[in-house]
Formats: C-alpha cells, structure tokens, sequence
C-alpha cells in the first residue's frame, strides 16, 4: 500500500515533469519558428533556396537510416507502344528508370571531414570509375587526383563505383574494391549494376551523399577516370573567379554543348529513343567528360533532380536540372573534353607544353597521364613557343 501510494505519487512527479517538458519545448519551437520566419523576410529568394536544400538534405539524410525494400521492376513497361523491339539495354533502364536509392557498399563518411569541416574543401574531385578499372584510378592517385593543399586549398578525391558482374566476378570486383578502400579511403560504392545507361544514376547518388557528408564543398571537379585534369590550374582557376565566387554561388562550367538533341539511330551508344525522351532537343549541357561546378549549384542541381524523370544520359540529365532552375552551363577553353587540336602534324601532339596551361582534356591512358602529370611539373619546361615547333 505504501509502496503503491509512493510510486504513484512518483507517476505524477514523472507526468508533471514531461508535461513541462512538453510545454517548454514547444515554446522553444515556436519561439525558433517565430524567429526563423520573421528572419526570412529579410533574406533573399537565393537564400531561401539553400535553406531548402538543406532542410530536404537533412530530411534525406533521416530517411536513409530507414532501410528500404530493393526497388521492384516496373513491369508495366512492356505495356509502352514498341518497347519490345527496343534494345536491351534500354529496356532495362526503363523497367527500373524509377529506382533512385541503392544500398551503400563502400562509405567514406569522414572524406570531408563532417558537413562542417567540409566547408574547408575546396575542391572535391568526383571521379566516375568502373569496378575494373583499377589502373586508371591507382595512376590517378599518384598524379591529378592526387590528396594535397595546392596554393593553402584543401584537395580530396573520391571514385565513385556502381558493382560489376555477377557471382564470383561480382565477388572479386568487390574484393578489389574493398582492399582499395582500405588502403587509400577513396571509394564510394553503392549495390547497383554500374552500366553506361546509370550513369545518371550514379550521379544522383553522390549527390544525395553529398548532401549528407559533404555539403560544403567549395567546389566539384565531375569527371571520368580517363581524363587528364590540370588540378593545379582548376584550383588556381577557382581561387580567383572574376566575381568573386567562393563556391556559394552559381558556377558550372566545361565542354558546353548545346543546339543538339537525342541520337535516334539504335546502333549508337548514345542513343535515346522516343520512349526515353520524346523532345527532339536537349537543353544546353557541359559535356561529361569533366566539368567544374559549385557546391552551391551540386545542390540547386540535386533539388532539381527529384522531380526531373531520369534521362539515362548524365550530361544532358544535369544540364535538364540546371535548365529547370533557371541556371546556365558556360563553356570553359581550357575545358577539351573532344581533345586538344595541334596546329601541324610535325609537332608533339603530347608535348606538355599544350597541356601546362588547360584544365583538363578527354581521354589519356593511364601511361599518358602518368608522363604528362609529370613533364608539366618539371622545373626546367620552358614554354616560348620554340620547343612546340621544334620537330
Ligand atoms: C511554424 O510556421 C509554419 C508556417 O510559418 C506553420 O505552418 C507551423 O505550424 C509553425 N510551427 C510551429 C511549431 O509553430
Ligand atoms: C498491359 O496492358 C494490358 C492491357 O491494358 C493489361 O491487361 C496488363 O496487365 C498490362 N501489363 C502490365 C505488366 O502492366
Ligand atoms: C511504370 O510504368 C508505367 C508505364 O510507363 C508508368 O505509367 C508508371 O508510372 C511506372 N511506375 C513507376 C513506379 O514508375
Ligand atoms: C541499373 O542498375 C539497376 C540496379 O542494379 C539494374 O537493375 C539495371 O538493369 C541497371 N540499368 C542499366 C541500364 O544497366
């Protein structure tokens, strides 16, 4: 009897004190909503826009503690007029075009540091890798990709990997994987078919965990692993915009490529048929080779992705989310993602001296780059002219 007297008086003790709680922390909602709506008044539509984006990254990031059932097929595919002559490999990308969330494989959550050390990154060099590609990507390790302060800003590097194969293949892909991430910390790999066709994909998905781990970034390097980047001039490039551009405004800027629309002839890689995309015109886009752009734009772009339908080419699909945000892709020179014209076929089409002042060009094998990085940074490249039209 006592007892029970003493602990229901505790009961009411324990209710009183939650009720406070209650109150109190509601209160300190609406005081926190009062004060944020009143301080919105002031801001700009911009700033709204980020605060946006952050609250939908923070949503986001909530979310993906849930874990999700495997996305299905969507089998009413085949009902689309024509869908059985179309290739395979489209097929498969419209029965599953809807799927944006797969599982993670291989995390890096401290890459940056935190969402608040990220701030102190500045450039975060996004490498597009195949799960085999394990030359490309140790080569790009020891010469662009390479993690260092270039002029006090801060370098990281991350590829970015889908699975390969199926079985044992599967198995070993991942095991190659896996051993690199011990040692070098730099892949980011999530359980998902990495194909031509999901490469937008791919794209969705690092940015979805950009916005978790590394929302801060100052700025993006977006590239394939078969690229020879002059890192050195990207950060230098980015140091000194002409407006003064510190990664929180727009910027996106590379191979612009605009005027063109989806190749209809079913033989070519690139080709998008009328079931994909049925506009006979893309938007203006930087071509995916490799491209610069801001953290401030990698998350207009990500927020404008979750109500644009996945167009298989990841390119055009970002320059679609930039043109629904009403942001323009700008051609950079230095940007050669269709390679670097010489002047005559006498002259060294590899002589470093072509390469010492672009930001980046298309399609080096590993050797080549390895060679370039180097003879770019000798100390005795002298570039007058001279040496280039010397045979
Ligand atoms: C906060 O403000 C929004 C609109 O400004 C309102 O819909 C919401 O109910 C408010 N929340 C609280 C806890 O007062
Ligand atoms: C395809 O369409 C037919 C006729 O409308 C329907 O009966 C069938 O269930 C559909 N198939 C799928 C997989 O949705
Ligand atoms: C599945 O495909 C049908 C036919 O194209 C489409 O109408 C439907 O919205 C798709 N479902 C999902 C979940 O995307
Ligand atoms: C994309 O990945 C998903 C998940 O692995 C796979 O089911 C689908 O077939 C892939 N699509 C393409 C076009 O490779």
């Amino acid at each position: 009897m006592r007892i029970s007297v003493r602990s229901s008086c505790l009961a009411a003790v324990v209710v009183a004190t939650l009720c406070l709680v209650i109150i109190l922390s509601k209160d300190n909602l609406n005081d926190v909503n009062s004060s944020v709506s009143q301080g919105q008044l002031r801001r700009t539509a911009k700033q709204d826009l980020i605060d946006s984006v952050r609250d939908a990254a923070q949503n986001s990031a909530l979310a993906q503690h849930v874990p999700r059932p495997a996305c299905e097929r969507n089998d009413s595919m085949v009902n689309v007029s024509g869908f059985a002559s179309l290739p395979g490999n489209i097929q498969d990308f419209l029965f599953y075009r809807h799927c944006r969330h797969f599982p993670v494989l291989l995390d890096v959550p401290e890459k940056c540091e935190g969402p608040r050390g990220s701030a102190d990154v500045f450039l975060l060099l996004v490498i597009k890798s195949s799960p085999a590609n394990y030359e490309r990507r140790e080569v790009l390790r020891k010469t662009w990709a390479r993690e260092r302060q270039h002029r006090g800003k801060r370098v990281r590097r991350l590829f970015v990997v889908g699975t390969a194969g199926t079985g044992y293949e599967r198995q070993r892909h991942n095991k190659l994987l896996r051993l690199e991430h011990r040692e070098y910390g730099d892949i980011l790999q999530w359980d998902f078919h990495d194909s031509f066709f999901n490469l937008t994909l791919k794209q969705l998905l690092f940015m979805a965990w950009m916005e978790r781990r590394c929302p801060q970034a100052r700025f993006l390097l977006n590239g394939d692993d078969d690229i020879f980047a002059n890192t050195d001039n990207m950060v230098e490039y980015l140091s000194d915009l002409p407006d003064g551009n510190d990664g929180t405004k727009h910027l996106y800027v590379g191979h612009l490529i605009q005027g063109v629309g989806p190749i209809r002839e079913s033989w070519s890689k690139y080709y998008v048929p009328v079931q994909v995309h049925a506009s006979e015109s893309y938007p203006p886009y930087c071509g995916g080779g490799g491209f610069l752009l801001s953290g401030f734009t990698a998350r207009i772009v990500f927020q404008m992705s979750h109500s644009i339908v996945l167009l298989p080419i990841d390119d055009v699909y970002l320059g679609m989310c930039l043109e629904r945000a009403g942001l323009k892709p700008v051609s950079h020179f230095g940007v050669r993602t269709a390679g670097l014209p010489v002047p005559s076929s006498k002259v060294d089409s590899y002589h470093p001296c072509y390469y010492r002042e672009i930001l980046l060009v298309h399609r080096f094998l590993p050797h080549q780059i390895y060679l370039m990085w180097s003879r770019i940074h000798e100390p005795n490249l002298k570039c007058d002219g001279s040496e280039v039209s010397q045979v």
